[in-house]
Parts: C-alpha cells; structure tokens; sequence
C-alpha cells in the first residue's frame, strides 16, 4: 500500500509555528515581491505568497512592474530594497521578460536578502555545503516533506529528472550533502527509463503530465512529483501517472497538495531567518 506525503499538513504545521514566534517580535518580518508583466500563472503565486505571509503575521508588499521595465530601472527597485531596513527578504518572481538578463538581477540581490537562495553567493554556499543565507524553496520544501516521513537519504539513490537552477541543481546539491548518491537527468539523457527504475527516491520536475510512467519506478521507491501543469480542463496535474506509480511506489506526494503547498511554507522559513539575521 502506498503511503500518501501529505504536504498541506506539514505546510500548515510549518506556517502554524512561524505564526507563534512572529508573534513574539516586535517588529514584523518584512518580504517584498517584485514581478514583472502579466504573466496570470506568476500572478497567482505571488498573491498567494503575499496573502499567505501576511496572515503569518508579516509585512509583505508587491511591487507590480511592466513588461517593458528595463534592466537599469529593476535594478534601481532591488538597490533601494537591498538599502531599506524594513525589508528582510526580496524575492523577484522568475520568469522574467526575454530582454531582461535574470543572472543580473539576481547576482544585484544582497545576499542577506536573497530570499530563494539564487544569488551565485548562496548557490555557492550551498554546492560546497556551508549554511547558505537561504535555499531554494521548493527544493528545501522537498527535503522538509523526507525528512517528515522518515524517508532515509543517506546512502540512497536518488534521481532527479530536471536539471532547472530553481529546482533540480539545489535539489541535487541538498541530497548530495545528506550523502545520498545523486544523478540528475535531462532532455539529453539516455536511457531515462532504466535510470530512474534505480532510484530509492525518484523527483520529478520536468512540467508535463503524465511524464514519469509505472515501469520507471522501482518496487517501493518514494516518489516526489514536483510538476504543475494545468490539464486542458484546467485542473492541476503534476509530471507522474499517479493512479498507476502509487502501484509501486511507497510513498508519493500527490499533486495538489504535495510539494506545492511546501514551496509557500519555505519562503516563509526563510524570510524569517533572514529577519533573524538581521535583528541579531
Ligand atoms: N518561479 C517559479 N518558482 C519560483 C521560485 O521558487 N522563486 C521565484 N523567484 N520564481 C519562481
């Protein structure tokens, strides 16, 4: 019988605890969100980030800009964030427009207040295994979800499907310091299916439905679906045949409900440390 991660739970526990020790503070713990153009997707995830944190007892404020802002102007938003005490965390909703260079804006986000753990400054930290200010969310919301249930790393075989800087490289670097024995798997890899059927642990993040099939899992593997994608119907789907992998499977995470719910509740671990950092 497959055992169903049930991520809105410990998302909810998580947010719970946050709200208690915010409460403690008396100042606010303050997360700025930058997005840029009209991206509806991107739209809704910010709205929840903000209405999410704000009910966790933080400031938190949107900054709406238009598809055609240009480098200087974005970078002239993150300098004056980067200088304002009030705001612990900046996040800059990716993707951005195709005439934006992402590496700079991101490598212009102090540090301290990197808040997805995408400036080279944290990624660095992170690949060489020293305490990075903060780790990409969704990739830290995986190993919060293992770690729940028990799920041992440190030995294991664990298979990435997804090479993405947001996901699938920290995700690699996160298992390969709990010392499991990582492969990371791309468009180019050959032979997916026999890669994957060695996996203890199989994450996907790829973005298309119904991508990881049945016969790529290995009896009682853990299975970690990391994909939203939206059906022509418009329901939420993630990347694994999850009627047919629970078959085999151990553990899986469902999607809505998996990993998506961990991804908010990260952000927010991580505005708090960083507030932490900054009130010392
Ligand atoms: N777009 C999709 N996922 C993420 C994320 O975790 N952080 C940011 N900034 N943008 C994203």
């Amino acid at each position: 019988m497959v055992n169903l991660i049930n991520g809105r739970e410990l998302s909810e526990k998580i947010v719970g605890k946050i709200a208690l020790e915010v409460k403690n503070y008396d100042k606010k713990p303050g997360l700025t969100v930058i997005i840029v153009g009209e991206d509806p997707a991107s739209k809704i995830y910010v709205n929840k980030k903000k209405k999410t944190a704000e009910k966790t007892g933080f400031n938190s404020e949107i900054i709406e800009l238009p598809d055609n802002v240009s480098q200087q102007e974005l970078e002239k938003y993150i300098d004056e964030l980067n200088n304002n005490s009030a705001v612990d965390a900046i996040l800059v909703q990716l993707p951005l427009p195709e005439h934006i260079n992402t590496y700079e804006i991101l490598e212009k986000i102090k540090p301290e207040k990197d808040v997805d753990g995408f400036h080279p400054v944290n990624v660095g930290r992170l690949v060489i295994g020293l305490d990075p200010y903060a780790v990409s969310c969704t990739p830290f919301g995986v190993i919060k979800l293992l770690e729940e249930y028990n799920i041992e790393i440190e030995g294991k075989n664990a298979v990435i499907i997804g090479r993405s800087n947001i996901v699938g490289k920290p995700m690699a670097s996160l298992l390969l310091n709990k010392n499991a024995t990582v492969t990371v798997c791309h468009s180019r890899t050959k032979n997916l299916a026999e890669v994957c059927s060695r996996a203890d642990i199989l994450i996907s993040a790829v973005g298309r439905p119904k991508f990881v099939k049945a016969e790529w899992v290995k009896q009682g593997a853990t299975v970690i679906d990391v994909g939203t994608n939206r059906t022509e119907e418009g329901k939420l789907v993630g990347d694994v045949d999850f009627e047919e992998v629970s078959k085999k499977a151990a553990y899986i995470t469902p999607v809505p409900g998996g990993v998506g719910p961990m991804t908010i509740a990260m952000l927010l671990a991580n505005t708090l440390e960083l507030f932490k950092l900054h009130n010392k």
